[in-house]
């Protein structure tokens, strides 16, 4: 079973990731040789980053998928949006506009790295009152909520998903994000692992050495159900016929 990314700016010309179809391209073959066989397209909606509509975030993954296709590179791409979150944005939550994952109805939701636990709390509290279920991206990288585990737990009982970025598990954004991911590791908090690639180089669309470092610390269980079968579970639920 290859893995699946949760989290890409792989889609050309959305965002501050890939820049031209062949970046794209180049992505794409790198995240393959990683062994990831799926990989979700989450461009920015950030006011200053951009703001696809579902539209435009849909031809661009059908016209990737047919570039990729193309190129003989044996990948899937699916759609998703990287939500920044603001009062615009709980607009579209609460008048059905967003871009899940998938056909799913979880949406992947960021916030400032410096916003306070109860800003979080709450916003992701407001988001579960729609029809959509909030991913947190990448936990690691906001302060206040690190800096109290059981912060974290609560968000995990709200039915709030977490997901990780591969090079903090890694060490390869630095050693603090190392540590603040290990706790949440430890106390099983993670739910999803994504590459948060932008491009084809500084920050590729690395999964091996993470993925390798899940299964030796954190047993085969656990590190399948972050690398590939939390996804299948909440977002490909009846796409095998289940
Ligand atoms: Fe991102």
């Amino acid at each position: 079973m290859g893995f699946i990314d949760m989290h890409s700016h792989v889609l050309p010309n959305m965002d501050d990731g890939s820049h031209s179809d062949e970046q794209s391209l180049e992505m794409l073959r790198i995240a393959y040789d990683e062994g990831t066989d799926v990989i979700y397209a989450t461009p920015h909606n950030m006011p200053g980053k951009g703001r696809p509509s579902p539209e435009q975030v849909y031809a661009a993954v059908d016209r990737l998928q047919n570039l990729a296709d193309d190129a003989g590179i044996p990948i899937q791409i699916l759609p998703g949006t990287e939500y920044y979150f603001r009062e615009e944005v709980m607009d579209i939550f609460e008048e059905d506009r967003a871009i899940p994952f998938g056909d799913s109805e979880y949406v992947l939701v960021e916030f400032d790295p410096m916003a306070e636990r109860n800003y979080i709390r709450n916003s992701l509290r407001d988001i579960r009152g729609t029809n959509y279920i909030p991913v947190l991206a990448h936990i690691e990288r906001y302060v206040k909520a690190m800096e109290d585990m059981e912060f974290v737990e609560g968000l995990q009982k709200l039915g709030v998903l977490i997901q990780v970025n591969a090079a903090s598990v890694t060490g390869d954004n630095g050693w603090k994000a190392k540590a603040d991911t290990k706790k949440l590791l430890k106390r099983h908090l993670v739910d999803f692992i994504g590459t948060d690639a932008h491009n084809n180089s500084s920050r590729a669309p690395k999964m091996a050495k993470c993925a390798d470092i899940l299964y030796k610390k954190y047993g085969s269980e656990y590190a399948e159900e972050l690398l590939f079968g939390n996804a299948e579970y909440y977002f490909m639920k009846g796409s095998d016929g289940q």
